[in-house]
């Protein structure tokens, strides 16, 4: 453990000032002040350290001011992995116990899990007033979106998630050419991926026991409880699977959604409708259209519509988008995954991951693009955590982000069915069914304080 410890572990108040944030109550401001000593360290728990996990634990350890403290999977392989490469970690299978035994010897937690996981683990760090470094989508319910973010703002804890492109140059440089009206007002984000994290099929049946070396009963967590099938959950496939994962859109829409929700300051959409197959109750659609309507804000027109295409209707035709007319956009191909924002005087294609590009070629060829670079974004949490700057994702930013996109995973439920949306009370104003969707029902034992 860290001999000389004393980091600040919360935003300061010119923070909430920049962010536009209500400014907390004085006896919620940062409790510590001044900078942390240089010798000091963050004492981490990373909770899920096999895939994104693992990269999560690289990138967070990388830091020079980080001593890894703890480690926590179901999976005792990819717990022994990492173990070996963090010897002095304790470790642990159940992310409860972590926080029973651990609370006080850890300062930040990284939380990697499958998403039906991310807001029962992330909850309790918070609770136990840690910052939380969250894998993205920031939770699998709306209402989970919510809380977090409320919990966090409430106790002024540090938080960011897991979207790393958000960080880099070529998203920061798109934000500012929006924002500095590179190309007029925009009516409509066209965004796509051709992954398909659906799955058109029945519930998996080819029950067997779960390995020996997984805590099957812990990986399914707040769930309700069923039988092991091989590589039909564990790991990764979880997320084509209504109960634990949030689909093409959940996954990747987070990313892609990402900058357009930034640069265009949207805020919570009027509506969503999907256009898929009827529901299976098992799997998100192998292929999805997914259309929302946001109030216009001072970057946009005065609504701006947002289109999703995914799996097989991905990318979209260049034919098929409502471009306007006479403009020569030569002969654009799509990249496989990005954005096209169209505006009143020009569109931006943003390939993920890659540099904007400004269509028509000819209007923008003496464009200069702002020169901005990236940044780190595990160690800007760390970094915040330390009482240094800020993260550019924490949860009041990830939570209403999250909160727009899992309305359409909602709708996905209701194909064709506008879902009219009331973003204050939360909630579908039409169509009543679709609220028992927006919050879950946790198994006895897994319910957590606040959600
Ligand atoms: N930001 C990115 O670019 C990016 C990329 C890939 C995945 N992700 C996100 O990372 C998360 C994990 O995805 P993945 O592809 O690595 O999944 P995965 O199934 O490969 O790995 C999840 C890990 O968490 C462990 N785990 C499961 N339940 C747990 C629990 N209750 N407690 C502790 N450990 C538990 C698993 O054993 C495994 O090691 C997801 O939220 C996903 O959306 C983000």
């Amino acid at each position: 453990m860290s001999q000389s410890h004393s980091p600040r572990f919360r935003p300061s108040r010119r923070h909430f000032l920049q962010i536009g944030l209500a400014v907390p109550a004085a006896g919620m401001l940062p409790r510590a002040a001044g900078a942390a000593a240089p010798n000091s360290k963050l004492r981490t728990a990373h909770i899920g350290v096999g895939g994104m996990g693992r990269a999560d634990l690289n990138a967070i350890s990388s830091h020079s001011h980080v001593e890894v403290a703890a480690l926590c999977d179901v999976d005792a392989q990819r717990l022994e992995q990492a173990h070996a490469q963090h010897p002095n970690a304790k470790v642990f299978r159940d992310y409860r116990e972590l926080f029973e035994k651990m609370s006080g010897a850890v300062d930040g937690v990284v939380v990697s899990t499958p998403d039906h996981t991310h807001a029962p683990a992330a909850m309790m760090a918070l609770q136990h007033d840690k910052p939380v470094y969250c894998q993205k989508p920031l939770t699998h319910a709306v209402h989970e979106a919510r809380r977090l973010r409320e919990v966090a703002l409430a106790k002024n804890l540090v938080t960011q998630m897991g979207i790393q492109v958000h960080s880099s140059a070529p998203y920061r440089r798109a934000v500012v050419m929006i924002q500095e009206g590179a190309i007029g007002p925009v009516s409509h984000v066209y965004a796509w991926s051709n992954k398909n994290w659906g799955y058109d099929g029945d519930a998996p049946t080819n029950v067997q026991p779960a390995p020996e070396t997984l805590a099957w009963d812990l990986w399914l967590g707040t769930a309700a409880k069923r039988d092991y099938v091989p590589s039909a959950y564990h790991p990764g496939s979880w997320r084509k699977l209504i109960d634990f994962g949030t689909g093409t859109l959940g996954d990747m829409g987070v990313h892609i959604f990402d900058t357009p929700y930034a640069a265009l300051a949207l805020t919570a959409p009027n509506w969503a409708m999907t256009t898929c197959r009827p529901p299976t109750h098992v799997g998100h659609p192998e292929r999805n259209v997914v259309q929302y309507e946001f109030p216009g804000t001072k970057y946009t027109t005065d609504k701006m519509i947002w289109t999703w295409y995914d799996g097989s209707f991905a990318p979209p035709k260049v034919s098929d988008l409502d471009l306007p007319s006479g403009w020569d956009l030569g002969s654009l191909q799509l990249p496989g995954q990005g954005a096209l924002f169209v505006g009143q005087t020009g569109v931006m294609l943003l390939p993920h991951v890659g540099e904007p590009v400004l269509l028509p070629e000819k209007t923008f060829a003496e464009t200069k693009r702002p020169d901005i670079g990236g940044g780190n974004h595990y160690h800007q949490w760390v970094d915040a955590c330390m009482g240094e700057g800020t993260t550019s994702a924490g949860f009041d930013y990830a939570g209403p982000l999250t909160e727009s996109l899992l309305l359409g995973v909602v709708a996905n439920r209701f194909p064709d069915t506008k879902l009219m949306w009331d973003a204050v009370e939360l909630r579908v104003t039409n169509l009543e069914a679709a609220n028992q969707l927006l919050k879950k029902e946790y198994r006895d034992g897994f319910v957590v304080r606040g959600l």
